[in-house]
């Protein structure tokens, strides 16, 4: 597996592919590997000859640097990760070449994928997202990237960007992975102790007792947010960002649930914020729920 640094080395390595005819999958990552990750990399080996992987914790993406300060990193880990899931290359850029002095270029998507959500709830987080997974896809070249579902907001965002702004890359969406208790595996769950997934767990819990709620019947949006809310909040140090039933068709708000609509909730749990959403027509979260 190739380690790189430096933009000019993973240009050059991605040119070298493009001359060769290698078709090249990319799977950007802010590290602390998981699980999640890895299914990423296996659907990226499933699309090209080729995947790289990119490591950077992008601080133009964090509205609180207490928690860009707290982001786990656990770089050596990683690389032994990817090398076993079989990437072909790991680029680590550094922020001293990704943001240099005078730094003072920024992607924006403005409209219903933006105003609401996590967009609301972390100020400048979705500029700074669009804004490094650009400059990643304009070094790497990739034939294909590949995201993670659990962040839904993200991946509708970055596949509008890059249809808007012509990229070329194609986006592909893979599904989210839950731990067998049914919390989805986040880089964010390294801080949370055993007492702290427990009550994190009210949030997967939470979703699937609405979903069942929904199609038993329940549409009013409200009395679904509040199954949630009811599940979360009975736990101390458990405070609820947002919970809000979107519609997929335009992304909007719906006051009414149907089966085009996403539950989608944010939580801190004892500080650590986490995010999970279940499609309302959508397969169940395995939660021990009864
Ligand atoms: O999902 C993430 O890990 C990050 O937001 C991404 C897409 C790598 C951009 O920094």
């Amino acid at each position: 597996m190739d380690e790189l640094t430096s933009i000019a080395d993973m240009r050059t390595w991605s040119r070298e592919r493009l001359k060769a005819g290698t078709r090249v999958a990319f799977v950007p990552t802010m590290g602390a590997l998981h699980q999640g990750h890895l299914s990423l990399v296996e659907k990226a080996r499933t699309l090209a000859d080729e995947v790289v992987v990119s490591i950077y914790v992008n601080p133009t993406q964090f509205d609180n640097p207490e928690d860009l300060a707290k982001y786990p990193k656990t770089l050596e880990a990683d690389l032994e990760l990817c090398r076993a899931a079989g990437a072909a290359a790991v680029w680590t850029p550094d922020s001293a070449e990704m943001y240099p002095d005078g730094y003072c270029t920024f992607v924006e998507v403005v409209g219903p994928l933006t105003d609401k959500l996590c967009a609301v709830a972390r100020p400048g987080h979705f500029r700074g997202v669009c804004t490094v997974v650009t400059k990643l896809l304009a070094v790497v070249r990739p034939d294909v990237a590949v995201f993670g579902q659990k962040d839904l907001q993200q991946a509708l965002v970055i596949s509008r960007m890059n249809g808007d702004l012509n990229l070329g890359t194609e986006i592909v969406v893979a599904p989210t992975v839950r731990d067998p208790d049914g919390l989805a595996m986040s880089s964010r769950n390294k801080r949370l102790t055993p007492a702290m997934r427990a009550k994190a767990l009210g949030l997967p819990r939470g979703l699937e007792l609405a979903r069942r709620a929904y199609r038993a019947g329940q549409i009013t949006s409200l009395k679904l947010i509040e199954i949630v809310a009811e599940e979360l909040l009975v736990e101390e140090g458990v405070d609820m960002d947002y919970c809000d039933v979107v519609s997929l068709k335009g992304f909007a708000e719906a006051e009414h649930a149907d089966d085009a609509c996403v539950l989608a909730a944010a939580v801190f749990v004892d500080g650590v914020r986490l995010i999970d959403h279940v499609p309302l027509a959508g397969a169940a979260i395995p939660v021990k729920a009864d």
